[in-house]
């Protein structure tokens, strides 16, 4: 079989969406809907694909990166008008050119593949991939003459009260033969309610001229549909989250409860993996296998390995080591490494600091820019205070470390291996390997005290509880 090249339609204003960014880059399932349409079409073996950008170009070419070839549709006339922008990119090829538009969210490689085995086995110039949906309002109806063939795709703003009835409906989805397609979008003409040039036009042109204009039927009602409203939007987010899960529970992953674990395209979890409810997990997460994930965690752009649990949590570009122990409230922030066996536990936050094997910070803690050896204890309310006001400075805390609780580090600063720190010091000089760090008022304890002031108040006429100042 012959190759193919594909454009993908994203210049439009997705006016319908109601937003400011352009409609493709509305993300479903964490991926922005045009690396759907291009995820599907590199799988069906697409040889190269061009983006037609206009309304807020640079962020389209912003997501589509290096996948694809972007070329600009400076006005948006219509989905024709958006294909002939890249005649010329397009000069030096001859042969089939699939075009998809950039909001065709549900298309599958299985459809792009008989879509365009369909096509090449009949020679055809033109296949368009229909299906038949219930309500086919908003969609361009597929014509069809008395023996059946396509005749020509009428939009909904066009239609006759009849073609209206139609359901088999157009999915934007097509192929050409190169040639043929820039032939007839030559006369194509805005002529119709929207005053566009509309890509759908090209069949009628074709069939007019003779050529062979063919269709398949997907079958999947979904297979037309595109995503123009906010409300399409959520309804195919809770059909790929449904997918998605269904997946990842068949590869070996238990969800307790599948209706509030949210997980994105892109998350790979291992085997034995549970996921208590209430749990979000994004990005490019992968979770390794034998983890308890949840409740209430959020995890975002991570890399959980084997046998972690985190639990009440938010982790965000953060590394969670084998048998680690996160949470019930703690929040792990860009750059943290947590290594095996460490835990991070109540109350803690942790940002681009690296945690040793081992080591346990269990309560009420911020570290921020610090280094934590292997079997260091941090005790409940120690702060590192790694900032100035103008710069961040970095805590080092070697190996073997018992840190005291309600502890302050004034950084930079640096505790040498086993080192001990007294509770409630603020250390603002580097601790010697071995020795104790003690930074603190020394305590003093004033012998009865307490019976001399009530004396005293006594004499003064003044009430116990009569707020008066202590004189100490
Ligand atoms: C289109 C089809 C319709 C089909 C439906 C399926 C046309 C005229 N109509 O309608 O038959 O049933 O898709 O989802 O093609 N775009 C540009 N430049 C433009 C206009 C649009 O790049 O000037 C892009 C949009 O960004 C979008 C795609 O083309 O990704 C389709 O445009 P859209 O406005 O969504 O077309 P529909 O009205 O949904
Ligand atoms: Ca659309």
């Amino acid at each position: 079989m012959p190759g193919f090249q594909a454009i993908i339609l994203a210049a439009g204003l997705g006016t319908r969406m109601r937003s400011k960014l352009p409609k493709v880059v509305h993300e479903i399932c964490g991926k922005p809907m045009i690396m759907l349409v291009l995820d599907a079409l590199e799988a069906a073996g697409a040889e190269r694909t061009f983006v037609v950008v206009g309304h807020l170009a640079e962020l389209v070419e912003e997501i589509v990166g290096r996948r694809a070839v972007c070329v600009l549709q400076t006005e948006q006339k219509g989905t024709g008008h958006a294909v002939m922008q890249a005649k010329d990119a397009l000069s030096a090829y001859e042969g089939t050119v699939l075009v998809a538009a950039g909001d065709a969210a549900y298309l599958t490689e299985s459809d792009l593949t008989s879509l365009v085995n369909h096509h090449q086995e009949t020679k055809a110039s033109a296949t368009l991939l229909s299906s038949i949906v219930e309500d086919p309002l908003g969609y361009g109806r597929v014509v069809r003459d008395t023996s059946g063939r396509v005749s020509r795709i009428v939009e909904e703003k066009d239609c006759s009260p009849q073609e209206a009835l139609i359901k088999e409906v157009n999915s934007s989805v097509y192929c050409f033969e190169k040639r043929d397609l820039f032939n007839a979008l030559s006369r194509i003409t805005p002529d119709n309610v929207q005053g566009e040039y509309y890509l759908t036009d090209v069949i009628e042109v074709m069939m007019k001229q003779g050529l062979r204009v063919e269709a398949i039927v997907s079958e999947d009602p979904l297979a037309a549909q595109g995503i123009n409203t906010r409300l399409q939007l959520a309804e195919a987010e809770k059909i790929f989250r449904d997918r998605i899960r269904e997946r990842l529970m068949l590869s070996g992953v238990t969800m307790v409860d599948p209706a509030t674990t949210f997980v994105d395209f892109d998350v790979v979890i291992g085997q034995d993996t549970k996921i208590l409810p209430f749990s979000v997990i994004q990005g490019d997460t992968v979770i390794g296998e034998n983890c308890i994930i949840g409740p209430f965690a959020r995890i975002i752009d991570s890399k959980v390995s084997e046998g972690a649990s985190i639990s009440n949590a938010v982790v965000i570009e953060a590394e969670v080591g084998e048998d680690v122990s996160v949470g019930p409230y703690a929040y792990l922030r860009t750059g943290t490494v947590l290594l095996e066996r460490s835990k991070v536990g109540t109350f803690v936050e942790v940002k681009k600091s690296t945690v040793g094997k081992g080591s346990k910070v269990p309560h009420q803690t911020y570290l921020g820019d610090a280094t934590v050896g292997e079997g260091v204890n941090i005790g409940a309310g120690t702060i590192t205070c790694n900032y100035d006001g103008c710069y961040k400075y970095p805590t080092i805390i070697s190996d073997g470390v018992f840190v005291g609780s309600n502890t302050n580090f004034v950084a930079p600063v640096k505790i040498g291996k086993g080192a001990y720190i007294a509770a409630g010091s603020t250390i603002t000089e580097d601790v010697p390997e071995g020795a104790l760090g003690i930074a603190r008022g020394r305590q003093k304890n004033i012998q009865g005290w307490v019976k001399k002031r009530l004396k005293e108040g006594k004499k003064s006429g003044s009430q116990e509880d009569s707020g008066g100042t202590c004189d100490i």
